[in-house]
C-alpha cells in the first residue's frame, strides 16, 4: 500500500439552511466534510490542525486500528483534545478492511458538523463481489439544528432535562423541499437509465435512526459497516447513526417520469419529543429525448415513526457473505449488558426538568460513565500509574437482575464512575446487550470502537440465557461495528479480544453518550512482539 496524507483543517465556515445563516465547525470549509478515500492496505495519515476556540478530536469509525489505538480518538479516552492552535497526526494503515465507514468528531456534540465520508476501496486488481457499478455516490444522512448544538446540550445537561431537537435532517447537507425555504437546497441525484449506482449510505444523525426511500425504486444491500453481506433486495432501508450500508441501485430503462423523490423520516420509540420531519431529495433521470411527462412528484409513504416490526424485518435479513465466517464458536467470557435511561437526583437548590424533577442519565448496568479530564484512559493505562483516574470494577452483569422489558421497574436510579473491563490479550468474548423499560423502551445503536462483532442473535423482550443461545446463528451471522438494540429486546455479540489498547463502547446517540452510555474495555498487551501497543506518538495531545 501507499500512504496517503489528508490535511483536516478545523475552521469555521458559513452556510445558510432553513432561511438562517450560521456559523459552523467545518472541516477545510466543507459541510458535509469531503471523503478520506484509500485502499485497503493503505496507510493514513490525518494531519489536524485546530483553528478554533473549541477542543477538537476525531474518530475514523470503524477502522479496525490495529495496534494503533493512539490514532482512535474519543476525547478523554484514547487522548487529550486537540486545543486551539494545536495540531495533532492521526496515523493509522488499514488492514482487512474494505468499504464504507466514515469519520467524525468525537468530543461533545461538535460531530453534528464535523463529519465526512471514508471510503476504503479494495486492492488494486481486487473486485467487488458484485458487478461494477457505473458510479459511486455517497449518501450522508443529518440533522440541521437551526441552534448551536454545543449550547443545545449544554442547556440540557445544566437543566437535567432533554435536549431540544432538530429542525431538520438532512442528504448530503440539504434539507430539501419539504421545508421552509428549502427547496434550493435539495439533494440531487443525478442518474442514466438502466445503469448501476452504489450508494454508500451513512447516518450522521446525532440522535435519530432512520427510515430511507426512493419512490418506485429497490435497493440490493450489499454491505453494511464495510463488511460484505448476502446480497438483498428491499425497498426500504433502515439505519441508524454510526452505522453505514451499501446499496445498488439500479434505474429504470424506460422510467415513466424523469424525476423520482427520495425521503428520509425518523424512526422512534422512546419517550418525549423527536423531529418527526422528512427530508427529501430528487433522483433525477437524464434521458436521451426530452419527455413531456413533468408528473408531479409523489412521496411514496414511509414507515410510521414507531414501525419496530419494519425495523426488526430489515436487520434479520443482514448475513454476511461469508460463510462460514470467523465468528468465536466458544467464549471464554460472558456479559450482560444492560443499556436504557435512568436518573440523577437533582442538586439541592435547584430545579430539575428530567423525569419527576430529577436528571436525566443514562446508564450501562446502571453505571453511567463519567469521562475522566485531565488525562485519556489509553494514556493512564499505558503508563502504569492509574492515579484513580478509573476502576477496573464495571459490573459482568447487572448487580441486581429485575424484569428488564416489563413495566418500569424501581431503580432508575444510576451510579456514576469510570468503570472498564481488562481483557487478557485474545478473550473471546460475547456481551447480551439488553434494552430497558426504564424511562420507556428504545432502540439504542451500540457501537464498540476498535473491533467489528458478530450479531449472533436477536430477539424481543428479556433475554433468556437457557433458551436464546440455542438459537444463535454460528455460521454466518452479520459482522458489524454498530447495532440496533431492538427495542424492548436484546442483541448478542461477539468478538475475539485480539486488539490491545483501550476501546470505547457507547451508544451512537449523542444525547445517550452526554447521559453516560459508554463503558471502555481495556484489552491487554499479548506475550508476542506483534501483540503490543506501541508508545504514543510525540504529538499526542495533553490536556
Ligand atoms: Cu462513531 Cu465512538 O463513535
Amino acid at each position: 500500500g501507499i500512504t496517503r496524507h489528508y490535511p483536516f483543517n478545523v475552521q469555521l465556515h458559513n452556510v445558510t439552511r432553513l432561511c438562517k445563516t450560521k456559523t459552523i465547525l467545518t472541516v477545510n470549509g466543507k459541510f458535509p466534510g469531503a471523503p478520506v478515500v484509500a485502499r485497503e492496505g493503505d496507510r493514513v495519515v490525518i494531519n489536524v490542525t485546530n483553528h478554533v476556540s473549541n477542543n477538537v478530536s476525531f474518530h475514523w469509525h470503524g477502522i479496525r486500528q490495529l495496534l494503533s489505538g493512539w490514532a482512535d480518538g474519543p476525547a478523554y479516552v484514547t487522548q487529550c483534545p486537540i486545543q486551539t492552535g494545536q495540531s495533532y497526526a492521526y496515523n493509522f494503515s488499514i488492514t482487512g478492511q474494505r468499504g464504507t465507514l466514515w469519520w467524525h468528531a468525537h468530543i461533545s456534540w461538535l460531530r453534528a458538523t464535523l463529519h465526512g465520508p471514508l471510503i476504503i476501496l479494495p486492492f488494486k486488481n481486487t473486485s467487488y463481489p458484485f458487478p461494477k457499478p457505473h458510479k459511486e455516490v455517497p449518501i450522508i444522512f443529518g440533522e440541521w439544528f437551526n441552534a448551536d448544538t454545543e449550547a443545545v446540550i449544554s442547556q440540557a445537561l445544566k437543566t437535567g432535562g432533554g435536549p431540544n431537537v432538530s429542525d431538520a435532517y438532512t442528504i448530503n447537507g440539504l434539507p430539501g423541499p419539504l421545508y421552509n425555504c428549502s427547496a434550493n437546497e435539495t439533494f440531487k441525484l443525478r442518474v442514466r437509465p438502466g445503469k448501476t449506482y452504489l450508494l454508500r449510505m451513512i447516518n450522521a444523525a446525532l440522535n435519530d435512526e432512520l427510515f430511507f426511500k426512493i419512490s418506485n425504486h429497490t435497493f440490493t444491500v450489499v454491505e453494511a459497516d464495510a463488511v460484505y453481506v448476502k446480497p438483498f433486495e428491499t425497498d426500504i432501508i433502515v439505519i441508524a447513526p454510526g452505522q453505514t450500508t451499501n446499496v445498488l441501485l439500479k434505474t429504470k430503462t424506460n422510467p415513466s417520469a424523469t424525476t423520482f423523490y427520495m425521503a428520509a423520516s425518523p424512526y422512534f420509540t422512546g419517550q418525549g419529543t423527536f423531529d418527526n420531519t422528512t427530508v427529501a431529495g430528487i433522483l433525477q433521470y437524464k434521458l436521451p429525448h426530452k419527455t413531456s411527462s413533468t408528473t408531479p412528484l409523489k412521496i411514496q409513504p414511509l414507515p410510521p415513526f414507531n414501525a419496530t416490526s419494519v425495523v426488526a424485518n430489515f436487520s434479520s435479513k443482514f448475513r454476511s457473505l461469508a460463510s462460514p465466517a470467523n465468528v468465536p464458536q466458544t467464549v471464554d467470557k460472558k456479559f450482560l449488558f444492560t443499556v436504557g435511561l435512568g436518573s440523577n437526583p437533582c442538586p439541592k437548590n435547584k430545579t430539575c426538568q428530567g423525569p419527576n424533577g430529577s436528571m436525566f442519565a443514562a446508564s450501562m448496568n446502571n453505571v453511567s460513565f463519567t469521562n475522566p479530564t485531565t488525562v485519556a484512559l489509553l494514556q493512564t493505562y499505558f503508563s502504569g500509574r492509574n492515579n484513580g483516574v478509573y476502576t477496573t470494577d464495571f459490573p459482568a452483569s447487572p448487580l441486581v437482575p429485575f424484569n428488564y422489558t416489563g413495566m418500569p421497574p424501581n431503580n432508575t436510579r444510576v451510579s456514576n464512575g469510570t468503570k472498564t473491563v481488562v481483557l487478557p490479550f485474545n478473550t473471546t468474548v460475547e456481551v447480551v446487550l439488553q434494552d430497558t423499560s426504564i424511562l420507556g423502551a428504545e432502540s439504542h445503536p451500540l457501537h464498540l470502537h476498535g473491533y467489528n462483532f458478530y450479531v449472533v442473535g436477536q430477539g424481543f423482550g428479556n433475554f433468556d440465557p437457557r433458551k436464546d443461545p440455542a438459537k444463535f446463528n454460528l455460521v454466518d451471522p452479520v459482522e458489524r461495528n454498530t447495532i440496533g438494540v431492538p427495542s424492548g429486546g436484546w442483541a448478542a455479540i461477539r468478538f475475539r479480544a485480539d486488539n490491545p489498547g483501550v476501546w470505547f463502547m457507547h451508544c451512537h446517540f449523542e444525547v445517550h453518550l452526554s447521559w453516560g452510555l459508554k463503558m471502555a474495555w481495556i484489552v491487554l498487551d499479548g506475550e508476542l512482539p506483534g501483540q503490543k501497543l506501541p508508545p504514543p506518538p510525540a504529538d499526542l495531545p495533553t490536556c
